[in-house]
């Protein structure tokens, strides 16, 4: 019982961590959050300068789950690939050998020559309800768009981007959600048949090389063109498996947290629909006002003070980029969102410093073109409001609205 109130309350906390961040930007030094079991930044320019100190902030443990796992799923991973450190969760050198080739293939030419397929898929969505006068857009839209685009860019076969995709969302529910143990069991087995897949196109693209990200990983994390070894296949799948990850369900979650926020004020969409020139800005305040990765961990490789505040080494820090966005010191109004504040990229919805996204373009990117489309294609768009409101997913990795029910 009493865990269950635990994770209620915990559940409470994710699904509106801003009040939380209210009281720790303005107390003095960092605040310890025994829920995060971890010393909360959350300033802007405390945020800031962790990010920049990363020989002193160390990413080895950026995306510590949130469940421990059971026995019986501990026993099913094996059967997969992995886990090793991938671009997130390593420093110095090891960091920029992950870093160089997604660097590369998410250049600015590259997300451009994405950009045609995207609207294509994008406009074939849309076309899929478009006459319906209604649709819940997480499933309809949020969830389809960024795994097609991702698939894409990777290189896999758009037959095999609904497993992909869905494998990724099991991979989140298993190390972030609490799941009864058999629940563990059946999403652990999900895991492992997504890096079995991953692992499938690593082979592949080791023998006939193409022009895809998979290529390019495969290239720059095992140079040469001798059959992969398996401790290569180990850390190929996991790179790409974090890839996959990092680069829908943030988009997914963002795309369907902007829509809400546009629509549950309708003036807000009136203004876009009349002036579409407005969407760039409208998509900053978007990721600004209520970004899809709250916060990632970094540890204290040595004693430091920060804030004032002394740590030891070892200590656990939440880095939450989404409550320096909401830091009055540097916006005013930060609480409100506003799609005429001039746009500005300043903030840290994608992080800062040597792990910086480097996916931010090409996210960027989809949430403009979303936009764009439905304004154009379904200018009546409002909220339904015969639904409840909408609730927001329990969670400080991909923040999102549960569902969208909307009618048009
Ligand atoms: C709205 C969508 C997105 C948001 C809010 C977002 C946010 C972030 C943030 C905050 C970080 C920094 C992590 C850290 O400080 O440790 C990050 C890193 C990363 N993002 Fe994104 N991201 C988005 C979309 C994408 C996309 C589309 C891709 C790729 C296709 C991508 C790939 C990555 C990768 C690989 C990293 C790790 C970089 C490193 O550790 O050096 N992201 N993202």
């Amino acid at each position: 019982m009493a865990r269950q109130d635990d994770q209620a309350r915990r559940d409470e906390l994710y699904r509106d961590p801003y009040p939380l961040y209210a009281r720790a930007r303005r107390a003095e030094g960092l605040t310890y959050v025994p829920e995060f079991d971890a010393w909360l930044v959350a300033r802007d320019q405390d945020v800031r300068e962790v990010l920049l100190r990363a020989g002193d902030f160390s990413s080895a443990r950026a995306l510590l789950p949130d469940v421990s796992l059971s026995e019986a799923a501990l026993g099913v991973l094996p059967r997969g690939f992995g886990p090793r450190p991938t671009v997130v969760s390593s420093d110095g050198a090891a960091h920029r050998r992950h870093r160089a080739p997604l660097n590369r293939g998410l250049s600015a030419g590259r997300v451009a020559a994405l950009l045609p397929y995207a609207r294509t898929c994008a406009g074939e969505l849309v076309d899929g309800f478009a006459a319906d006068g209604s649709a819940e857009l997480v499933e309809a839209y949020a969830r389809r768009l960024p795994g097609m685009v991702v698939g894409r860019l990777i290189g896999l076969d758009p037959a095999d981007v609904p497993a992909a995709v869905h494998g990724g969302y099991r991979a989140e529910e298993l190390l972030f959600r609490p799941l009864s143990p058999e629940g563990q069991v059946a999403a652990a087995e999900d895991v492992v048949a997504l890096q079995h897949l991953l692992d499938g196109y690593v082979r592949d693209r080791r023998e006939r090389p193409r022009d895809d990200m998979c290529s390019t990983m495969v290239a720059a994390l095992a140079p040469g063109d001798a059959e992969l070894t398996l401790e290569q296949r180990h850390e190929l799948v996991t790179s790409l498996q974090n890839l996959l990850i990092a680069g829908f369900l943030t988009t997914s979650a963002l795309i369907g947290t902007m829509l809400l926020h546009l629509l549950e004020d309708p003036r807000r969409w009136r203004l876009l629909r009349a002036d579409p020139s407005l969407i760039p800005a409208a998509v900053e305040e978007a990721v600004r006002h209520d970004t899809a990765i709250q916060a990632f961990r970094r540890t204290t490789t040595r004693a430091v003070t920060l804030a004032g505040t002394r740590l030891p080494a070892g200590a656990t820090l939440l880095v939450a980029y989404g409550s320096a966005n909401r830091d009055e010191q540097r916006y005013e109004r930060a609480d409100e969102f506003d799609v005429t504040r001039p746009g500005s990229r300043q903030h840290l919805a994608f992080g800062y410093g040597p792990h910086g996204c480097p996916g931010s373009q090409l996210a960027r990117d989809q949430l403009r073109l979303t936009l764009d489309l439905f304004v154009r294609r379904m200018p009546e768009l409002r909220l339904d409001r015969d639904r409840p409101r909408p609730q927001m997913r329990p969670t400080l990795i991909h923040r999102s609205p549960q569902a969208l029910y909307v009618t048009w």
